[in-house]
Parts: structure tokens; C-alpha cells; sequence
């Protein structure tokens, strides 16, 4: 995670989030033009797509990283600017090489000028199944380890909007969905925006799912599974929903290399 202001404080407000015709575009290359949605505040929000659509540049957008391009709105509900509110779990962890997990996962209130809450640190990471790794540096740690304690970094913010680059990617099955567990717990009430290629971790977290396909209609149409999340993947209501997803991922791959009308 990266705050995108470090000196402000810590928020428990709850805060939806406002996209609005948005243009994702590298020099003359547009990736993505005219997507709008809205995140409800407290509500769980999750961006699939194929590789390469602009996932991750949406989110790093929204995380105030990249200068929107024009004409993408960007608004927190209460109409003010979201820097400050955001916390931001990139695709690549970024642990700081020189801290240790738990000096990681305290960083924000460090880059505040504040007192670490080690005991809270540590719990985090106890949750994530890492608290015997707490004084390991990033590079005596494995690929899911590190995730887990960038996972546990994030989760330490209380910022209000939680924006997260495929958090559980590095994970086998069992860590994955634990941590999936984990996350559904103490992001509660947060409103979170979270990139995934997987269209089953989407339907087991997400309250509303939106396909970025750099197709005619991206993302237009959202999927709204069913029930209280974490939702059991086994459900025949969530394989139904699966194959939907799996139609609109295809129909968009189709229309990028021109299959499609
Ligand atoms: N800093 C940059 N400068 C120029 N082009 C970039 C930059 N970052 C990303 N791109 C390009 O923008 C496109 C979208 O990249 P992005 O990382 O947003 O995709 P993604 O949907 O997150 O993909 P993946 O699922 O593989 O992570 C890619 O073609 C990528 O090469
Ligand atoms: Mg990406």
C-alpha cells in the first residue's frame, strides 16, 4: 500500500466513490474511454478484465498516482478530493526492502510522524499467518509472504476507500481464500475496489463486479451476484454467474482482435 498523502490521518468515515467518464490512455494510445461507475460507500467493488486492458492504471488513477486523463472525473460522494482517504495495494507489493514485516506493515503511521501500534501490527499479521515472520525483511520472505504482510499494511490503514491490485494472486488455495476471509472481515464497512483475474474470487467477495473489456461497452452492465459475502464458489447461483462473466471476458477478448462486429 501507498498512501497518497502520508501526513494526513487515519479515517473510519464511511466514503462511496464516483468514476466518471473515464479515459485510460498512454500517449496517443487509448486503452479504455467512457467508463463510469459508482462504488456505494461500505460496498465491495471488483474490476476483471483481460491483461493489458488498463486495470491497474485505472486504479493507480483513482489512487492519485497517475494524472487523470481528460475527460475522467474522479470524486469521493461528499464531492471532495480523495487523496488522503485512499489506501492502495499495488500489483507489485512495494515493501520497503530496508524494514521488516512488521516495520512494513506500521509504515503509514511512521510516515505520519506517529506512534506504530506494534501490538495491532502484529495482530494483523498474526491474522495473516505471518507473525512468525514479523522481523524478516521483504527479501527473506516468499512471494505469498510478502503479499500477505502488504495485505496486512493495507488493512492497518483505517482509511475509508481501499483500492487493491490483485492482493491474493501469490497465494495458493487454501492462504487464498483464508486471507479472502480475512480481508471480508476487517474491511468491513470500508469501500473497497479491487482489480482480479479471477472471476470466482470476484463472485465470492464482491457486492457488484464490472468487466473492463476493451470492447464497444466496457464494463457498461455490471454483475451483481447473490447473497451475504464470502460466498461459498460452490453455489450453482455463482457458477451461473461464472459463465456470464466468462462470455462477456470472450465476447470482449473477440471484439479487441476484431472477431466481432
Ligand atoms: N507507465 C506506462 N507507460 C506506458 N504504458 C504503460 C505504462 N503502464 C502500463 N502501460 C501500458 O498500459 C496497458 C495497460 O496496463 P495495465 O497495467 O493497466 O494493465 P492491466 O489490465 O492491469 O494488466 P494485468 O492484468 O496484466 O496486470 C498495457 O499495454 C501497458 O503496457
Ligand atoms: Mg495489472
Amino acid at each position: 500500500m501507498t498512501d497518497t498523502e502520508p501526513n494526513s490521518p487515519p479515517s473510519a468515515e464511511m466514503l462511496g466513490l464516483d468514476v466518471r467518464n473515464a479515459r485510460l490512455a498512454w500517449d496517443e494510445a487509448v486503452l479504455l474511454d467512457d467508463f463510469s461507475f459508482s462504488a456505494p460507500a461500505g460496498s465491495w467493488t471488483c474490476l476483471l478484465g483481460e491483461s493489458g486492458v488498463g486495470k491497474s492504471t485505472l486504479l493507480r488513477t483513482i489512487a492519485g498516482l497517475i494524472e487523470p486523463v481528460s475527460p475522467t472525473e474522479i470524486r469521493a460522494h461528499d464531492g471532495t478530493a480523495l487523496h488522503a482517504r485512499v489506501a492502495y495495494m499495488a500489483q507489485q507489493d512495494l515493501l520497503l526492502p530496508w524494514l521488516s514485516a512488521i516495520e512494513n506493515v506500521a509504515l503509514g503511521a511512521r510516515l505520519r510522524g506517529e506512534r506504530a501500534d506494534r501490538e495491532r501490527a502484529l495482530n494483523i499479521l498474526a491474522r495473516a499467518g505471518v507473525a512468525d515472520r514479523a522481523n524478516a525483511l521483504p527479501s527473506e520472505l516468499s512471494g505469498g509472504e510478502r503479499q500477505r504482510v502488504a495485505l496486512a499494511r493495507t488493512l492497518m490503514e483505517e482509511r475509508p476507500i481501499v483500492l487493491m491490485d490483485e492482493p491474493f494472486s501469490a497465494l495458493d488455495a487454501i492462504t487464498r481464500t483464508r486471507l479472502q476471509d480475512l480481508a471480508v472481515d476487517l474491511l468491513d464497512n470500508r469501500t473497497v475496489l479491487m482489480v482480479t483475474h479471477d472471476p470466482f474470487e470476484a463472485l465470492r467477495l464482491a457486492d457488484t463486479i464490472f468487466i473492463l473489456s476493451d470492447g464497444a461497452q466496457p464494463g457498461r452492465a455490471a454483475i451483481v451476484p447473490p447473497g451475504a459475502t464470502p460466498r461459498d464458489p460452490t453455489d450453482p447461483a455463482l457458477r451461473e454467474s461464472h459463465q456470464t462473466i466468462m462470455q462477456r471476458l470472450s465476447n470482449g477478448a473477440a471484439r479487441a482482435s476484431g472477431d466481432m462486429a
